[in-house]
């Protein structure tokens, strides 16, 4: 493992004003996304849609530090034969991957997820790598469930190891682990319960990073914000988001750790943006703060695209706007 090298990509992945695009939707998850808008998902309206994003010059040289493919993405051409990953890298972003393979219910535990995918993982991450990918992501997703009480230590403990298992082989891989334990927003706890279980989650995760030798210069954190759960009938100003996020993450991520890049997780567009802005306004952060967004990122292009190759610029002028506003915000510069 070279930490320099990896510590460069993983400072270029935060640099100011700019954030990740989150374009690593499976296949099953972008046709979710797909059917909203009306389109049918197939190779093809895949890959339109991502070259439409990839080719919005303004977003992706401007905003976008990097973006996370799929593996379906990573392979493929644009219509007129160039590969997609040249796109990104030709606009001077960094292309990176998702190698976790999905969840599975936890045994002896129910209604708990564990991800999986690392067996083959460091034969995969060879490939990638030739293919050009400089960083990677892995999600572990945690869920609250008071009543059923949820989450356990043994799940908060086998996604964390997961996450060092992860992280660990893509080092070694010379590859930057985006290393991301989610804790859901879908629930009907409150914000106290969210900062409770979120510190744990994270407290937890950098024990097992330690303990598997990661380098911490050498990743990125996507985390969840502290929010109420959207069933909770709670809501929590933006100034009560940031300032809770922040002190949470204070208290469990070493300043060594190069940037903090957060996931949307069904916030709405603005909210993501206004609290990512709120964030980057409290002074003396010990690393940097930016946006890794899919849905707050996507939702607006997908719209306006519609699967119509007449809407190819308003779908891409959608994306400039939504990641010029979050690079805006991730230097605390965002207007409402
Ligand atoms: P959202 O911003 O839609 O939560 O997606 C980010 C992501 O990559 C989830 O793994």
């Amino acid at each position: 493992m070279n930490l320099a090298d990896l510590n460069e990509v993983a400072q270029a992945m935060v640099a100011p004003g700019k954030g990740i695009l989150a374009a690593d939707e499976s296949s099953p998850t972008i046709t979710k996304r797909f059917n909203a808008i009306g389109v049918t998902s197939t190779d093809e309206s895949r890959r339109d849609y991502r070259e439409m994003m990839f080719r919005a010059a303004d977003a992706m040289t401007k905003y976008i530090s990097g973006v996370i493919l799929y593996d379906e993405t990573i392979w493929q051409n644009a219509k007129d034969g160039t590969p997609l990953i040249k796109l990104i890298e030709q606009a001077g972003a960094i292309p990176g991957i998702k190698v976790d393979e999905g969840t599975q219910p936890l045994p002896a535990c129910p209604g708990e997820l564990v991800t999986v995918g690392l067996d083959r993982l460091a034969e995969r991450l060879k490939k990638y790598y030739a293919q050009g990918a400089r960083f990677a992501k892995w999600r572990a997703v945690i869920d609250i469930n008071t009543a059923g009480r949820i989450p356990s230590m043994t799940a908060i403990g086998v996604n964390a190891h997961a996450l060092g298992r992860y992280a660990a082989l893509c080092q070694a891989a010379q590859i930057v682990p985006i290393v991301e334990p989610e804790v859901l927003m879908d629930g009907d706890h409150d914000i106290d319960r969210c900062f409770e279980v979120t510190t744990r989650v994270l407290n937890v995760t950098f024990q097992e990073l330690r303990k598997q030798r990661v380098a911490l210069e050498g990743m990125i954190l996507k985390p969840n914000m502290a929010v109420p759960g959207k069933k909770s009938g709670k809501n929590a100003s933006v100034e009560e988001v940031a300032e809770r996020t922040v002190r949470m993450l204070k208290a469990c991520v070493p300043a060594a750790v190069p940037g903090i890049a957060f996931l949307s997780g069904g916030q709405s567009d603005e909210e993501a943006t206004a609290h990512l802005d709120a964030m980057n306004r409290i002074d003396n952060l010990p690393w940097r703060l930016t946006f890794s967004y899919g849905r707050a990122l996507q939702a607006a292009p997908q719209k306006a695209w519609s699967g119509k190759s007449e809407n190819v610029a308003a779908g891409q002028r959608a994306l400039i706007h939504r990641a010029r506003m979050n690079s805006l915000a991730s230097k605390g510069e965002w207007r409402a």
